[in-house]
């Protein structure tokens, strides 16, 4: 595992952008595991602005995020399509159809099947992940087993209480989400996880100063994959020890 310790959230930001520039620069047809929330969200203007400077294009850059909620339709504002359009696709030359979030207000199986199979005919060439306070990747939440695939996703009480921030009232933060499944994570080619906040400084203990790969703590599973690059800023890699 590879450990990048910046100065700042900003210059992590500015670290995961360019190892997602980098790999659409060597491929520009590459496919790009992208993740929303708050800490992904400062990647996303390193991206545009490469691309306004003319350094990139995404013309024939194709998409997958990694989930969800269900419930929320595509406009609603804190629907992650709604995130993604905002932060990235609309300033972009990014074909719309080569963009793939999945939906959180179709029938549920239906769209399992779907996101499945665009997994299967995307191979991601590199996936941005976040990671919750609970250790979740994803929406993979703790718990004594974890799935490998596609699935919904109940997710947990520290989930809800942390996601409440983005809503009016944390009674209107969906139950469930559709998400990639551990096992889709570990399909990606590289793996970056980007992470910042002291609340996140428990479960990035778990992830890079042990060797104990646990289904309480699903970022643990990254061990499991021989290319991911982890970026923290020095205040949280003080936290973690
Ligand atoms: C988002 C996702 C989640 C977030 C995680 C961290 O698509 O899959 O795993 O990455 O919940 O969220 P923030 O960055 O808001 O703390």
């Amino acid at each position: 595992m590879k450990i990048i310790i910046t100065d700042s959230y900003a210059a992590s930001c500015r670290e995961a952008a360019n190892l997602l520039l980098s790999v659409v620069k060597s491929n520009p047809h590459a496919c790009l595991g992208l993740a929303t929330g708050g800490t992904a969200q400062g990647v996303y203007p390193h991206l545009v602005e490469a691309y306004k400077q003319q350094l990139v294009s995404f013309k024939e850059v194709r998409t997958v995020n990694l989930d969800e909620y269900i419930g929320l339709k595509p406009d609603h504002p804190q629907s992650y399509r709604h995130y993604m359009d905002t932060y990235f696709f609309d300033h972009v030359d990014i074909n719309p159809l080569n963009t793939y979030i999945p939906s959180g207000s179709q029938l549920v199986q239906p769209e399992i099947t779907n996101f499945s199979r665009i997994l299967e005919i995307w191979p991601r060439d590199v996936q941005l992940l976040g990671v919750g306070v609970n250790g979740h990747i994803g929406f993979n939440e703790p718990g004594e087993v974890l799935q490998a695939g596609v699935h919904v996703a109940t997710l947990d009480e520290a989930t809800i209480k942390a996601n409440a921030r983005f809503f009016a009232s944390e009674a209107e933060v969906p139950k469930t989400a559709i998400t990639m499944g551990v096992g889709n994570i570990l399909q990606a080619g590289k793996i970056v996880l980007l992470a910042t906040g002291s609340q996140k400084a428990a479960v990035l203990q778990k992830l890079l100063t042990s060797d104990e790969v646990t289904t309480q703590v699903p970022c643990t599973l990254l061990k499991l994959h021989r290319d991911v690059t982890v970026i923290l800023d020095r205040e949280l890699a003080r936290q973690v020890g």
